[in-house]
């Protein structure tokens, strides 16, 4: 029997199960257990599941070794870990073992916890007709997996930007539409743009969860993250400039930019497309030590940079998204499970 779209839980916390089941009942078909051995039990009466999202540390089987277990009994079933305490090790433990699709932080923003299992039963439905010969085999998936996986690192290594590259992506895309991209180039876009800081997992944390504005010292911890990013993709095959994309995301056009100083159309016009949406989502976005600085700010940041910091062509699109399109990022920024 398909079960399209259900959706199961697992979380030892009930807390987190009650507001979640507030927050998404409605939205998905939704089921919660409270342990490994519950959920392996669903399993088994109700059939498999399209995803299955299961916080890490739990007693007696933690989610690593249930992701597995139901891999065993339901190969199809798209996994995705939660967890609040993500470091690199538990990350490639949870992608070799457990094979997870993302790796998602506690606590997760309710946008960004929708926008997993949005693409959680997207994926579900590509493995489904892919199983049924109905699709060719998408070479790249198992990488964007990959790569998504590694995106939820930096949400828990760095708690002042929850759902940060999540935005950026969603933004990102819209403007890579906006500009005419092939289908193909907007989800390259959308896939950088996902995981564009994944070098701050390599930055100190402390140095992260400053709440203030930074120092010359830390800014010179921070700013490598962009050439770091670029070194920890640059080992993996994928089939498009992605490393040299998150490298460039911190260039500018007139050369002001980090980790080069290159300018002009030698920055690849992905990065050109997600610094835009990086600056907007980072100033529209409170963070610890100051409220968000609105849209409009945000938006005459970009016009004041047009041509100058920022692709003419891609702040053009992003002001005509805005003010024009009424272009908004997702709402539910402030509740979180
Ligand atoms: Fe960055
Ligand atoms: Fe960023």
């Amino acid at each position: 029997m398909d079960h399209p779209a259900r959706i199961l839980f697992v979380d030892d916390e009930p807390a987190v199960l009650v507001s979640l089941g507030r927050l998404l009942r409605g939205k998905f078909d939704l089921r919660v257990a409270a342990s490994g051995r519950e959920a392996l039990g669903m399993l088994e009466r109700e059939g498999p599941f399209a995803v299955v999202v299961s916080d890490l540390r739990m007693p007696l089987m933690d989610g690593v070794a249930l992701l597995e277990r139901l891999g065993q009994a339901a190969p199809d079933t798209v996994r995705i870990m939660l967890t609040g305490c993500a470091d690199l090790e538990m990350a490639l433990r949870a992608v070799n073992q457990g094979h997870v699709f993302q790796i998602l932080s506690k606590p997760c923003p309710a946008d960004v916890l929708e926008r997993a299992l949005y693409q959680g039963l997207r994926q579900y439905q590509r493995l489904l007709a892919e199983r049924r010969g109905q699709a060719p085999p998408k070479a790249h998936l198992g990488l964007e997996g990959l790569a998504l996986a590694l995106a939820g690192l930096v949400e828990a290594k760095d708690p002042q930007a929850r759902g940060h590259q999540g935005r950026v992506a969603h933004l990102a895309a819209a403007l890579a539409q906006e500009l005419g991209l092939t289908g193909e180039r907007v989800e390259q876009v959308e896939l950088a743009a996902a995981i564009h800081d994944l070098g701050k997992v390599l930055v100190p944390p402390e140095v992260l969860a400053k709440p203030g504005p930074l120092g010359p010292a830390e800014l010179a911890m921070v700013r490598p993250h962009a050439q770091l990013g670029q070194d920890l993709l640059g080992g993996i095959a994928f089939p498009f400039s992605l490393a040299q994309i998150v490298g460039q995301h911190h260039e500018r056009l007139d050369g002001s930019g980090y980790p080069r100083g290159i300018v002009g159309e030698d920055i690849l016009l992905e990065a050109r497309i997600i610094a835009v949406a990086d600056v907007v989502e980072a100033m529209v976005s409170p963070r610890a030590h100051r409220p968000g600085l609105g849209l409009a700010a945000a938006l005459q940041e970009i016009e004041g940079g047009q041509g100058r910091l920022y692709d003419p062509r891609v702040a053009e699109a992003c002001l005509g998204l805005f003010r024009e399109r009424g272009w908004r990022f997702e709402a539910n920024f402030e509740a979180t499970i």
